[in-house]
């Protein structure tokens, strides 16, 4: 996926408690010195919008790790859709008030577009063994290759020994497996549970962007996902989907973009389910312009 090249201006930053780093010879410095400490690196790759889900990670990578480094990049070669990139929430002073107010030690990297891409801003290619072109990658083209592509150059620059990533995005975090697998990165990679409202509605940068109704609504589609999983026990794979999909027929806010149930390693559809193996559901849905995802272990 090629994309223009936009310069990214960042606003002074007035938090002097925070380590920020916006240029690849700082925070390679501060890196080389962390590692010269033999001291573990902990990486929470974000794209900003900072909220709880994204506080669960950055204490898990705080219990396991000895220095946590945040990055915060709104990555332009993932989004397929230039609206999208365009409306994307952006208020770094928002985020740094947000993580001083977690744990000032954190060490945040945010850099622009041109310290990560240069000026060839656009994806690699990689060879996903089909992990990309269902659910996800089927709707969104291009998308997990340019999140592929952000990964490795942030792995190669902060170089950590564990990175975290939350499960809502389940299928990222099985190509970043396969990504650090296929590319041989020294980093291992930790899946998260998913962080969700009181209400049951996962956490999300986008959650924001929700009207008041549409907000209230939305823990239907945490609700229904857990009926699906409650009848996943007796019904057939297509049963659960077909009641599912009738659910979504009947509703007035939300407009059902796929549910899938699927292989929870491999990600392939499953027509039938086998013993043995694991099954997850999978779902993406529209709340007017506002698209949200979630999934759910079904055994
Ligand atoms: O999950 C996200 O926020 C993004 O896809 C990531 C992993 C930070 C890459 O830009």
């Amino acid at each position: 996926m090629q994309i223009a090249s936009n310069i990214v201006i960042l606003p002074p930053v007035k938090l002097v408690r925070m380590h920020v780093y916006t240029h690849r010879p700082q925070i390679s410095a501060a890196v080389a010195n962390i590692k010269k400490k033999g001291l573990k690196i902990g990486f929470v790759p974000t794209m900003g919008a900072l909220h709880r889900g994204h506080a669960s990670l950055f204490d898990f990578a705080q219990k396991n790790c000895d220095v946590v480094v945040v990055s915060i990049f709104v990555n332009p070669t993932q989004f397929n859709n230039p609206q999208d990139l365009e409306t994307y929430p952006r208020d770094l002073q928002a985020d740094l008030a947000f993580l001083e107010g977690i744990n000032p030690e954190i060490l945040v990297f945010a850099p622009g577009t041109t310290t990560i891409y240069g000026a060839n801003v656009k994806s690699l290619d990689f060879d996903f063994a089909g992990l990309d072109s269902v659910m996800e990658g089927a709707f969104r083209p291009g998308h997990f290759e340019g999140v592929a592509t952000v990964l490795k150059y942030l792995f190669e620059i902060v170089q950590p020994d564990l990175a975290f990533f939350g499960e809502k995005d389940y299928q990222q975090l099985q190509i970043i497996k396969r990504l650090v697998e296929l590319e041989k990165l020294p980093v291992e990679i930790i899946g998260c549970p998913i962080s969700r409202h009181e209400d049951g509605l996962a956490e999300s940068s986008r959650n924001q962007r929700l009207s008041k109704q549409h907000r209230e609504a939305a823990p239907f589609i945490y609700k229904t996902l857990m009926q699906a999983k409650a009848l996943f026990n007796d019904k057939s794979t297509s049963e659960v989907e077909a009641f599912v999909e009738n659910e979504f027929k009947d509703h007035a806010l939300f407009n059902l973009e796929y549910f899938e149930i699927a292989n929870a390693s491999s990600l392939a559809h499953a027509s039938e389910k086998k013993e043995n193996e694991h099954y997850r559901a999978f779902i993406a849905a529209f709340a007017d312009d506002v698209r949200l995802i979630d999934n759910i272990a079904l055994n």
